[in-house]
C-alpha cells in the first residue's frame, strides 16, 4: 500500500481513535465484481454474459475476446463491430505475450489531400460520414486469427451467440436505448442504416423493445461457416464495394482481399516495479502510456496526493510533452520509422522532468516540432481465464455508429476511421488532435489510433487488465486508472471511477470532469498559469480487472477475491461479471 498523506493521516487516526479501515477514506463507489475462476467486463451487460459461458465451457480467455467480439457487434452496434477494427493485447500464463493489430487500413485508392478541396481546405464532414470516410475493415480477420492461433474452440461455437441475437433479438435497457437516441438524425441519412436501427415511424427503438438484425444474422452465418473469406472474398466484400462506388467511396475488392492482420510485438515498460504491457504502432497508446510513467516515476505522486495541484501539475506537463511526440512523430510501422526507443528511454523522461518547472505551467507552443506547421466511440472489454491468460481488446468504429451506412443487404455498420489520419498538417480531427505527416494518408496505411488495450503485472504474474474508449483521451483514462491503484491505493471500481484530467499539447488546455478538482485546487492551477475546461460532460468507459484482492491493500493482506472486475461507472450497459 503506497504511503500517501490519506493513509498517513488514516494511520495516525487509526493510533489514536482505532477507527475504520482505511478504503473508508475513498469516494464512494459500488463493489467490485468477484471471481475465483475468471472475469470479464465489458460495456455491454449480454457481451459480459456471452463471454462468461464460454469461460463456463471450457474455452479459454482468447475464446471469449472473440466470442464478446461478435456479441457486441450486435448488442453494441454503435462500437462492436465487424466493420471497423482493433486491438487485442494477449499475455498468456506463462508470462508471455503479444499482439494483434487488426485495425482499419486506407483504400488503395486513397490520397494525402482526399478530403481537402481545391484551395486545399478540410471539406467538413468528408472523412467522418458516408462511405469515403471508411477504411477497410479487419475485426473479421483480426478475431478468427486470434481463435485459430490462440483459442479452442470452434468458430460456430464462439459466433452462435451473436447469432442468436441478431436473428432472434434482444431487449432493449435504458443505456442501450440512450445510443440509438443520441445517434437518430445521424442513422436516418443513411436508408440501409435507417431500416435497421429506427423503427418504421422513424423513430429509434426504445426501453423494453425488441432490436432484431436479420441482414447482419444472414452475414454472421456466412462468416461462420466459411471464415474470413465469406467477408473479404465473397458476397459481403462485394456489396460494401457496391455500396461504397455507388455512393461516393473509393473502397475496391482488391482492398479486401490484400487485407492482413499484423502480428506485434507489444510495447512494454516498468513503473515502480511493475511491468506494463501495451499497444504498440500503429497505436499510439502504449508508447505514450509509457513516456508519461517514465516521466511520472521521478515524482513521489502517492505523496503528492490523488488531485492535488502539484499531482495534477507533473501529470499535465508529462502528457503535454509525450503529446506532442504523439501527435508529430509517430505512425503506421509499416511507413514511419517510429522512435520508439527514444520515448521509451528513461533517460529521456528524464530529460523531459528537467525541463518541467516545479511552480509554473508550461506553453504548449513553445514545444511545436520544427516544420509541423505546415467522439463516441470505440469499446474496451477486459478478460481473464481460470489459468491466469489476460485478454485486453479495445476495437472501433471510431465515431458513433461510425461512418453512419450500411451497404444494402450486409447489414454491416461501417467505420470512419480515416478521420483518424491526419488530413493537413495542423488541422484538428475528431478528437482535436492536431497531428504532423508521420500520420498522413497513403495507401494501405493504418491511421494513428491511441487505443491502448494494457496488461500489467507484477512479479511474474498478471496484476491489472485495463482500458477503455475515449477518442485521444484513451492514453490518459488508461494511464490514470494505473495510477491510481498503484500510487493512491484506490481499489479497481474507485480509480476507475475517479474524476479525470486530460491534456493533449493541442489545444493548451487542462479538460477536467465534472467535480474533478476542489475550487482550491483549481485557483492553484490557474495561478501557476493553467488554462482549465471544466468539462459539463464525463469521457471513457473503462473495463478493468484487478488480480488477487481489490486493490494494493487487499493484495497485500492476501485476502482478496482472486479475479475483481469493474466497469467505468459511466458505462450505462456494461457490466462486471466473475465466476
Ligand atoms: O483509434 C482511435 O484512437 C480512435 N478511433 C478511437 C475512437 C474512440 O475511442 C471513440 N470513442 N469514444
Amino acid at each position: 500500500m503506497p504511503l500517501n498523506r490519506r493513509t498517513l493521516i488514516a494511520a495516525s487516526l487509526s493510533i489514536t481513535f482505532v477507527l475504520a479501515p482505511l478504503t473508508s477514506v475513498f469516494a464512494a463507489s459500488p463493489a467490485p465484481a468477484k471471481g475465483e475462476h475468471g472475469m470479464v467486463v465489458t460495456a455491454q451487460h449480454l457481451a459480459s454474459e456471452v463471454g462468461i459461458e464460454v469461460l463456463k465451457k471450457g474455452g479459454n480467455a482468447v475464446d471469449a475476446a472473440v466470442a464478446v467480439g461478435y456479441a457486441l457487434a450486435v448488442v453494441y452496434p454503435n462500437a462492436g463491430n465487424i466493420g471497423g477494427g482493433g486491438f487485442m493485447t494477449i499475455r498468456f500464463k506463462d508470462g508471455k505475450s503479444t499482439f494483434l493489430d487488426f485495425r482499419e487500413r486506407a483504400p488503395l485508392a486513397a490520397t494525402k489531400t482526399m478530403y481537402l478541396d481545391k484551395d486545399g481546405n478540410p471539406v467538413k464532414g468528408a472523412s467522418l460520414n458516408g462511405y469515403l470516410a471508411v477504411g477497410v475493415p479487419g475485426s473479421v480477420a483480426g478475431l478468427e486469427m486470434a481463435r485459430e492461433k490462440y483459442g479452442k474452440l470452434s468458430r460456430q461455437d464462439l459466433m452462435a451467440p451473436a447469432i442468436a441475437y441478431a436473428k432472434d433479438g434482444f431487449i432493449l435497457k435504458q443505456g442501450d436505448a440512450a445510443s440509438f437516441a443520441g445517434s437518430a438524425d445521424r442513422l436516418a441519412k443513411d436508408p440501409a442504416a435507417a431500416a435497421i436501427f429506427l423503427k418504421p415511424d422513424g423513430k429509434p427503438y426504445g426501453i423494453g423493445e425488441r432490436l432484431a438484425q436479420p441482414d447482419l444474422a444472414a452475414s454472421l452465418v456466412a462468416i461462420s461457416e466459411k471464415g474470413p473469406d465469406a467477408f473479404y472474398k465473397g458476397a459481403i466484400a462485394d456489396a460494401i464495394v457496391k455500396a461504397s462506388g455507388a455512393k461516393g467511396g473509393i473502397l475496391a475488392k482488391p482492398d479486401f482481399e490484400q487485407y492482413a492482420v499484423r502480428e506485434l510485438k507489444p510495447v512494454t515498460c516498468n513503473y515502480r516495479g511493475y511491468e506494463i504491457t501495451s499497444s504498440p504502432p500503429p497505436s499510439s497508446g502504449g508508447v505514450i502510456i509509457c513516456e508519461i510513467l517514465n516521466v511520472l516515476e521521478g515524482y513521489p505522486l502517492s505523496y503528492l496526493g490523488e488531485g492535488s495541484a502539484e499531482t495534477v501539475h507533473v501529470m499535465v506537463e508529462a502528457m503535454r510533452y509525450a503529446y506532442v511526440d504523439r501527435n508529430s512523430a509517430l505512425g503506421d510501422p509499416d511507413f514511419v520509422d517510429n522512435p520508439v526507443s527514444k520515448l521509451l528511454d528513461k533517460a529521456y523522461a528524464k530529460d523531459i522532468r528537467d525541463k518541467i518547472d516545479p511552480f509554473r505551467a508550461g506553453v504548449s507552443q513553445d514545444l511545436m516540432p520544427k516544420g509541423f506547421g505546415e467522439s463516441k466511440e470505440t469499446t474496451h472489454y477486459s478478460i481473464i481465464d481460470n489459468d491466469g491468460n489476460a485478454v485486453a481488446v479495445t476495437y472501433t468504429l471510431n465515431g458513433s455508429f461510425g461512418a453512419g451506412v450500411v451497404a444494402d443487404g450486409t447489414g454491416i455498420l461501417l467505420n470512419n476511421e480515416m478521420d483518424d489520419f491526419t488530413q493537413k498538417p495542423g488541422v484538428p480531427n475528431l478528437y482535436g488532435l492536431v497531428q504532423g505527416e508521420a500520420n498522413a494518408i497513403q495507401p494501405k496505411k493504418t491511421p494513428l489510433s491511441s487505443m491502448s488495450p494494457t496488461v500489467v503485472a507484477k512479479d511474474g504474474k498478471p496484476f491489472m487488465v485495463i482500458g477503455s474508449p475515449g477518442g485521444s483521451r484513451i492514453i490518459t483514462i488508461t494511464l490514470e486508472a494505473i495510477v491510481n491503484v498503484i500510487d493512491h491505493g484506490m481499489n479497481i471500481q474507485e480509480a476507475i471511477d475517479a474524476p479525470r484530467i486530460h491534456h493533449q499539447w493541442l489545444p493548451d488546455t487542462v479538460y477536467i470532469e465534472p467535480f474533478g478538482l476542489s475550487p482550491d485546487t483549481e485557483k492553484l492551477l490557474a495561478g501557476m498559469g493553467y488554462h482549465l475546461d471544466l468539462a459539463d460532460q464525463t469521457w471513457g468507459q473503462a473495463a478493468g480487472i484487478l488480480v488477487g484482492g481489490k486493490s494494493l491493500a487487499e493484495i497485500e493482506k492476501g485476502g482478496g477475491a482472486r479475479y475483481n472486475g469493474a466497469i467505468d461507472s459511466r458505462a450505462s450497459s456494461g457490466e462486471a461479471l466473475g465466476y
